[in-house]
C-alpha cells in the first residue's frame, strides 16, 4: 500500500465497532442491541405505527447512552487525519453523533446515511428537528430530559425542538408543524438510507476506501467495498474480526478500533 498522503481521494465508512469502546452497544456482537430487542419491534415504520411508545422508549435509551459516551481515540484520529489530507470523506452508518462531537473544527462532516439520534422528524411532512430530549428514562418511565446531544449553538437552530413548547398525545411528542407524532430521525429497516447519490459518487471516485468497525451484513453499506474495488480503489478493512466481503478487501487489519485506527491513520 502507498503512503496515505499519496492517495488523492479517500473515503471512510464506519459502523458500530468504532463507537464500541466509547460504551455504545453494537448491534450484532454478543449482548448487542438486536439480542435485547427485536428489530421488528423497535426499528421499522410498522413498529412505530403499532407501538410508538415502545419505539420512543428504545430511542430514548439510546439517546441517553449516546449522550453519556465520549468520542474515542479512533473518532479523533479520523479528524486529525482529515486536517492533514485535502480530500477525505466520511460515511457513517452510526447514529450516535460521536463523529460530529469529535469534530469541533468541522474538518470531517460525516454523511449520516442512517440518520442521527440527535434529530427527530415530523411523521407527516418529514421536517427534521434537532432534538436532544429523551422522552423516557432508562427504566422506560415518562421523564423527558435534555441529553446534551446538542450543544448550545445548535439549540438556537431554527428547527430545534424546545421541549417546554411541545404538545403530547399519549406521551408521544407532536410536531410543531403538523401536530402529528414526531419520530426519531433514524432510517429504519425497509426505508431508504439517506444521501445515497452523494455516497455512490464519492465511492466511484475514490482511490482508497477504508471500512472501519462494520460487520458488512446490512445493505446498501455492505456493497460499498465491492463498489470501491470496482472503481479501482485500494480497499482496507479495520475490524475486530473478518467480514464477509474478503474478496473485495486488499488489506484486512484486525484489532480494536482505538488501537488500529490511530496507527493506520497516523500522519
Ligand atoms: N473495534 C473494532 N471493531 C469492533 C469493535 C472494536 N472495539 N467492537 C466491535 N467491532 C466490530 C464487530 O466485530 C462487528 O464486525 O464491529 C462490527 C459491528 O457490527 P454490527 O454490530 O453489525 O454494526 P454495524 O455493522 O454498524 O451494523 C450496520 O445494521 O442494525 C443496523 O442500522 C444498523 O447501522 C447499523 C447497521
Amino acid at each position: 500500500m502507498k503512503p496515505l498522503n499519496e492517495y488523492k481521494k479517500i473515503v471512510i465508512l464506519t459502523g458500530a465497532g468504532i463507537s464500541a469502546e466509547s460504551g455504545i452497544s453494537t448491534f450484532r456482537d454478543s449482548q448487542g442491541l438486536w439480542e435485547q430487542h427485536k428489530i421488528e419491534d423497535v426499528a421499522t415504520p410498522e413498529a412505530f405505527e403499532k407501538d410508538p411508545l415502545l419505539v420512543w422508549k428504545f430511542y430514548s435509551m439510546r439517546r441517553l447512552q449516546a449522550a453519556k459516551a465520549k468520542p474515542n481515540l479512533a473518532h479523533l484520529a479520523l479528524i486529525q487525519f482529515a486536517k492533514a489530507h485535502p480530500d477525505v470523506h466520511l460515511i457513517t452508518q452510526n447514529v450516535d453523533a460521536l463523529h460530529l462531537r469529535a469534530d469541533t473544527t468541522h474538518s470531517l462532516p460525516p454523511i449520516c446515511m442512517h440518520g442521527s439520534l440527535h434529530e427527530s422528524s415530523c411523521s407527516n411532512c418529514g421536517i427534521v428537528y434537532l432534538d436532544d430530549y429523551a422522552y423516557f428514562n432508562e427504566l422506560g418511565d415518562y421523564a423527558p430530559q435534555e441529553t446534551e446531544l446538542c450543544d448550545s449553538t445548535q439549540r438556537s437552530h431554527q428547527h430545534y425542538l424546545h421541549h417546554y413548547n411541545l404538545e403530547y398525545r399519549n406521551f408521544i411528542p407532536l410536531s410543531p408543524c403538523c401536530k402529528v407524532m414526531i419520530r426519531p430521525h433514524i432510517v429504519w429497516f425497509g426505508e431508504m438510507p439517506q444521501h445515497m447519490e452523494k455516497i455512490y459518487h464519492q465511492i466511484s471516485h475514490c482511490d482508497l476506501f477504508v471500512s472501519i468497525g462494520t460487520s458488512g451484513v446490512v445493505y446498501p453499506a455492505a456493497s460499498f467495498l465491492a463498489g470501491a474495488k470496482a472503481a479501482g480503489a485500494h480497499t482496507v478493512c479495520l475490524n475486530k474480526e473478518p467480514i464477509p466481503q474478503a474478496a473485495f478487501i486488499d488489506e484486512f487489519i484486525e484489532g480494536s478500533a482505538t488501537d488500529i485506527v490511530p496507527r493506520f491513520f497516523r500522519i
